[in-house]
């Protein structure tokens, strides 16, 4: 007798893809399959895909090239395995990949994973199926809710997709053409998902999406929300005690968002605020419309009304007629924020996106020695960052046990990992913790008795200021 059908799916690329990749297991476990993290058990293996960059998107050929012999492995055993590629590439490339890897089985774009279970019965009947339409049905309707068990299993902080696709066409970014135009779910749906989260013990929401701040969903009386008044919605549901939200433009920073940095304790004081380039020729060149005096006000802004933000965002290097004296103002723009920490790239030419054909693309050597250098600004000021955590007493949420018997490893306010010594049964909880030590990733801590200065609702101490420089 064969067991229940087992389903292997591998994340790449954003956060979204995780969110992605746990409604697809979702819906497919009404189906009757069960996941496994072992990809050589599956009967279907479903590579969730990004495609930002050259180099993510070229991981999926060499991942489907590993996956091919499993499936030829398979059929000698007399066992189907069944290959299905989703999201960015998937909907970029579509059927271009069944031609690179015959192998696959099944090709599918991010807006069409409610149809997973018609499709994959169409792909195991008839063979290579692709999908890359762009349905007028909400997928959200549509997907499975995840069982309380599977909740569980994820662990304590979730996220959930509240907007999806761009509208800003920064000449860089294939995200407007892969997720398509701004969609914001309606307040009802987002609420309902929170709920049944924060009932199987859910203590922090992150609200994702690719322009999460330009979120207008539809509120009950059919008029727009903002993100602002959602999160204020969301901080009202029992049991949530911590939110977050990501990824951030800065035109999109509303009165309403940063009113609710001002307002609602448990809206965390870390904010990923991409900026791209320090330098004004470059911003307007990248379509980023936003000067770097305009980012720097909207920093001040959200300064002035919570000291003790900390701030991390998103750099390229070389990107088209990028000039030194361009980097140079990045390198100053580093300074001046002081950031928490950040993620910088080399600037990776994509196809159909208008930089991709701009004149005096940057040497590869160039764009290399800029990321260094880059690079090595960040890590000064991430690890200034962590330094001034030192004996502060911040509230961490437990959410995993360490790599040490008796150790738990939990998040602070600012995302930074946290180990501390505690008892299992503390996993779920905000626990006070006294910083004592900063290493290059993480801090160590000690249980504190409690948070000093904690707010009402036990958010961290909002006194001093952290690292404000500039
Ligand atoms: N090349 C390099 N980095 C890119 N990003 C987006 N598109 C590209 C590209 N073509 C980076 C941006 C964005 C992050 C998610 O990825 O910094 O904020
Ligand atoms: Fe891409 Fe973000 Fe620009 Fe939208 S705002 S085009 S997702 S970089």
């Amino acid at each position: 007798m064969n067991g229940p059908r087992k389903v292997h799916i591998k994340s790449f690329g954003c956060q979204m893809n995780v969110y992605d990749s746990n409604r697809m297991a979702d819906t497919l476990a009404a189906e009757g399959f069960t996941e496994t993290a072992r990809v050589e058990d599956a009967d279907l293996v479903i590579l969730n895909t990004c495609h930002i960059r050259e180099k993510a998107a070229d991981k999926v050929y060499s991942e489907l090239g590993r996956i091919r012999v499993l499936k030829q492995a398979g059929a000698r055993d007399g066992r189907r395995v069944t290959i299905a590629v989703a999201g960015c590439v998937a909907q970029a490339e579509g059927k271009e990949i069944i031609r690179r890897a015959p192998a696959v089985d099944l090709v599918f774009g991010p807006q069409s994973y409610h149809r997973l279970p018609a499709l994959l019965a169409r792909a195991e009947s008839e063979g290579s199926v692709v999908d890359t339409e762009f349905p007028v049905e909400d997928k959200f309707d549509l997907l499975r809710a995840p069982s309380a068990a599977a909740i569980r299993a994820r662990g304590v902080s979730a996220f959930v997709t509240v907007q999806e696709g761009c509208d800003k066409f920064c000449a860089f970014c294939v995200v407007p053409y892969t997720r398509g135009a701004e969609h914001s779910r309606p307040v009802a749906q987002i609420i309902a998902e929170v709920e049944r989260l924060a009932d199987a013990g859910v203590r922090e929401i992150a609200l994702i999406g690719q322009n999460v701040n330009a979120y207008h969903g539809e509120t009950s009386d059919g008029r727009p929300s903002t993100l602002g008044r959602l999160l204020a919605r969301i901080a009202e549901v029992p049991g949530i005690a911590r939110l977050r939200y990501t990824t951030s433009h800065p035109c999109d920073m509303e009165d309403s968002l940063i009113a609710a940095h001002r307002d609602l304790p448990s809206l965390m004081p870390y904010l990923h605020l991409p900026v791209q380039s320090g330098s004004d020729r470059i911003l307007a060149a990248m379509n980023r419309r936003h000067t770097r005096a305009n980012y720097l006000d909207v920093i001040a802004r959200m300064r002035a009304v919570r000291p003790d933000i900390a701030f991390s965002s998103d750099f390229i290097v070389g990107f088209p007629d990028e000039g030194e004296d361009d980097f140079a103002a990045t390198l100053t723009l580093v300074d001046e924020v002081g950031y928490a920490g950040a993620f910088s790239f080399k600037y990776s030419p994509r196809p159909g996106t208008p930089a991709a054909d701009m004149p005096h693309q940057t040497p590869e050597v160039v764009k290399s020695e800029r990321l260094y250098r880059l690079q090595d600004a960040i890590d000064r000021h991430q690890a200034a960052f962590s330094v001034q955590c030192v004996g502060r007493t911040f509230d961490v949420l437990l959410q995993k046990t360490g790599r040490h018997p008796g150790q738990i490893v939990g998040r602070s306010p600012y995302l930074q990992p946290v180990v501390v010594t505690a008892p299992t049964s503390m996993i779920g909880q905000i626990a006070a913790v006294r910083v004592t030590e900063a290493s290059a990733n993480s801090l160590l801590g000690a249980l504190a008795d409690a948070p000093r200065n904690a707010g009402p609702h036990g958010a961290t101490s909002r006194a001093e200021p952290m690292l404000a420089e500039g």
